[in-house]
């Protein structure tokens, strides 16, 4: 077992998407999952405040960085086992880039991802936040959760009710600064048909496959190409995917939440009918809203720019960073669009991208 190596005074701007915030007073680079302990300790023992970066797809670093230690996870690798049940268990270390995840089940013909294919980020992060697309979530495959937990230096397992998962939530989204996930397993189905059931995502393999039988590698790749048309894969030639994704969750309100939306948005004459604004039911009589749409309609248009930050120019769901900018710019404009939404349509915007923050350990 080697030592975690400790560097000073490190540039996190690179280290995520967006490319933005200043540096970290000390980074820990974790290759191995006795790393995380080390860094752990070695911060508690030091008073130094702990902070977590894994693929930097879903975080914003402020200008001022962290005066602490960042722990970058970066352990990688897999395994794949049947299971009791027909089931194939891929039980994937926490550093792994996410799409090699997807690509490689795709390729082995399990099923249960395909829908995942092409998001940015590390695979320990996607229970965190429950990552979901294209009629698919993490929470849907996941059977297992292995972590270290902070507040006792103990690794525990989660089962997926334990995760307590919930739209773009779970446990380790509500209490961000005590688990470090080491390992994810999903279950997967060998042979198992593709997940077609978004809307958007029917339509385009309904033209790919008129038989109605796409691969998983189709759908796959469709997804991905779906992905690209909202600048929602990295792409260096593409200045619209220097961003956090979706910066905003859709919001879920009640359903007389949503009927003052719909009547707001007649009144302003942005929609004849209610039934033209675009929303889902959810559990408990819940309303989900699209946020994009939201932004639009209260006259945020896509591409709209502030300096170097802006709006998307392919869906007015991302910020984006034009390159020179500061991470108080882009918080800036999510404020002026979330400012605008709320007064148009009375609904307050939440921020999806985690703030780099850290605890004492
Ligand atoms: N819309 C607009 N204008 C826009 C963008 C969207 O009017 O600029 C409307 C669309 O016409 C559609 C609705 O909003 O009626 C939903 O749009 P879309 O299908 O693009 O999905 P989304 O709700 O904006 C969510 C996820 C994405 C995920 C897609 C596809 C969240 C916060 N975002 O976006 O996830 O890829 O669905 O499933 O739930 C991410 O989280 O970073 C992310 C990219």
């Amino acid at each position: 077992m080697s030592r975690v190596p400790i560097e000073r005074d490190v540039p996190l701007a690179g280290r995520t998407t967006l490319g933005l915030g200043g540096p970290a007073r000390y980074l820990a680079r974790a290759t191995e999952d006795a790393h995380i302990l080390q860094a752990v300790r070695h911060a508690a023992d030091r008073g130094l405040p702990l902070a977590l970066l894994a693929g930097g797809s879903n975080t914003i670093v402020l200008d001022e960085g962290f005066r602490g230690l960042v722990l970058s996870i970066e352990t990688t690798g897999h395994t794949l086992a049947p299971m009791d049940d027909g089931r194939v268990a891929f039980r994937v270390k926490a550093g792994t880039p996410w799409p090699e995840v997807v690509s490689l089940s795709v390729a082995q013909g399990l099923a249960g991802l395909e829908c995942l294919a092409g998001i940015p980020g590390s695979t320990g992060a996607t229970p965190v936040q429950n990552v979901g697309a294209y009629g698919q979530e993490v929470a849907d495959t996941l059977v297992e959760v292995r972590a270290l937990d902070r507040s006792t230096l103990d690794e525990v397992t989660f089962t997926r009710d334990a995760c307590e998962f919930a739209y773009r939530s779970s446990l380790f989204k509500r209490d961000p600064h005590r688990y470090v996930v080491l390992e994810v397993t999903l279950a997967l189905t060998p042979g198992g048909p593709p997940a077609v059931r978004y809307a958007e995502l029917e339509r385009a393999m309904a033209a790919l496959c008129p038989d109605g039988r796409p691969s998983l590698q189709q759908v796959h790749d469709t997804v991905i190409a779906l992905r690209r048309a909202k600048g929602m894969v990295l792409d260096p030639s593409d200045p619209d995917s220097q961003s956090a994704g979706s910066f905003f969750t859709n919001p879920i309100v009640s359903a007389g939440e949503a009927q003052q939306v719909r009547e707001r948005a007649i009144a302003a004459g942005l929609v004849t009918d209610g039934a033209q604004v675009p929303s889902w039911p959810e559990s408990g009589e819940r309303v989900k809203l699209a946020a994009g749409w939201l932004i639009e309609r209260a006259g945020i248009q896509k591409g709209l720019r502030r300096g170097a930050v802006g709006v998307s120019s392919k869906h007015a769901l991302a910020l984006v960073h034009h390159g020179g900018g500061t991470t108080a710019e882009l918080l800036a404009l999510a404020e002026e669009v979330a400012a605008g939404v709320q007064e148009v349509f009375g609904v307050r915007l939440e921020r999806e991208p985690q703030v780099l923050t850290g605890v004492l350990a």
